[in-house]
């Protein structure tokens, strides 16, 4: 035999041999598209910082629930910007709240359509932090976690009255999956799921969701380093995927997903419920921006990456990239 004996090159030399063997698949079925959803009619704003992602109106979001699902995207992510924001978060609770008749209006147009929300509170409280604020004993100003869980547990029971599929908490409090499970079962919705945020790091990458959400902390804590992870950190990640499931989680995510690949692998070999990516809003944003000045092919890119978080062992993965890399697919 000629050397080199080994040749793997065989395996590539066409574009059909390269599907035969091809490792991993994406499909639109895989991605869950994030919204976010806002009070008034007719309404369509582009999010600076995120060339492509709207904010919208509750029958404009309608209208990008049916134009995902004849895509082949089967599940979307809601997130309120609300009217008024308060310390509370109170609006993060209201049924007729730009969530809640989301959940409702998406459910009537495209029932098929998988629905999930964001269950946190820094979208509607006006501190911009993820629960409720109070002064520690030493003086600093910290998120309380206990006083927060009912907070949670509210917001997440008002999604599922509305009729949300799915509930996904990611304030990182600790106990927040167990009191959202009580707090569902106790009403009758043991049949909502819960996709639990769990290894969530504190990440610079989630720069443009906040100018699109408005959730920026404004006041207590300048940042959210006591409750989301510290990115140097491996073997927490699984201690809160652990603790998430024993409180009850049916599903975990890592978050962000591409600075986390590695993270992401070893929740995939070690657990055995679905996992999800958070193609969070910086990585989503530093594509686009490299494409608009010719850097980079931005479709190459978009379905390379997507593909590298699906190698890595997500599941699914949450992506603003969800409708046009499923158009791509098609
Ligand atoms: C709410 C929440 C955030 C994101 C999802 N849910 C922001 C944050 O924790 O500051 C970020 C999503 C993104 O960057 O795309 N807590």
């Amino acid at each position: 035999m000629a050397f080199p004996e080994e040749r793997a090159r065989r395996l590539r030399r066409s574009a059909s041999m390269r599907e035969l063997v091809r490792e991993t698949q994406l499909q639109p079925s895989d991605f869950m598209w994030p919204l976010f959803v806002m009070p008034g009619q007719d309404l369509r704003e582009e999010v600076p910082s995120m060339p492509g992602v709207y904010r919208t109106s509750v029958d404009q979001a309608v209208a990008d629930a049916r134009e995902a699902f004849a895509v082949g995207v089967r599940s979307l992510i809601l997130f309120g910007i609300p009217a008024s924001k308060d310390s509370q978060g109170s609006s993060g609770w209201n049924a007729e709240g730009p969530v809640a008749r989301a959940i409702r209006a998406i459910k009537d147009a495209v029932p098929e359509m998988l629905v999930a929300t964001d269950v946190c509170m820094c979208e509607y409280t006006d501190h911009g932090h993820c629960g409720h604020i109070h002064t520690r004993r030493d003086g600093a100003p910290d998120v309380d976690n206990d006083a927060s869980l009912e907070l949670l547990a509210r917001e997440a029971l008002a999604h599922a009255r509305a009729g949300a599929d799915i509930v996904a908490p990611s304030d990182m409090m600790d106990g927040r999956v167990r009191a959202i499970r009580t707090a569902l079962d106790a009403e009758g919705y043991s049949d909502v799921s819960i996709l639990a945020y769990s290894a969530k790091y504190a990440s610079a990458f989630y720069g443009p969701f906040r100018d699109a959400a408005d959730s920026t902390p404004r006041e207590g804590p300048s940042d959210r380093r006591t409750y989301q992870m510290d990115p140097a950190n491996r073997r927490e990640a699984l201690r809160e995927v652990r603790l998430d499931l024993e409180e009850g989680a049916d599903m975990v995510m890592v978050k962000p997903a591409l600075p986390y690949l590695d993270i992401l692998r070893e929740v995939r070999d070690a657990v055995d419920v679905p996992v999800a990516a958070y193609n969070v809003s910086g990585e989503y944003a530093m594509v686009k921006m490299a494409a608009k000045a010719g850097v980079i092919d931005g479709d190459r890119v978009m379905m390379e990456l997507l593909t590298s978080i699906r190698r890595a062992g997500a599941d699914l993965i949450l992506t603003y990239h969800a409708v046009e890399a499923a158009k791509l697919l098609a």
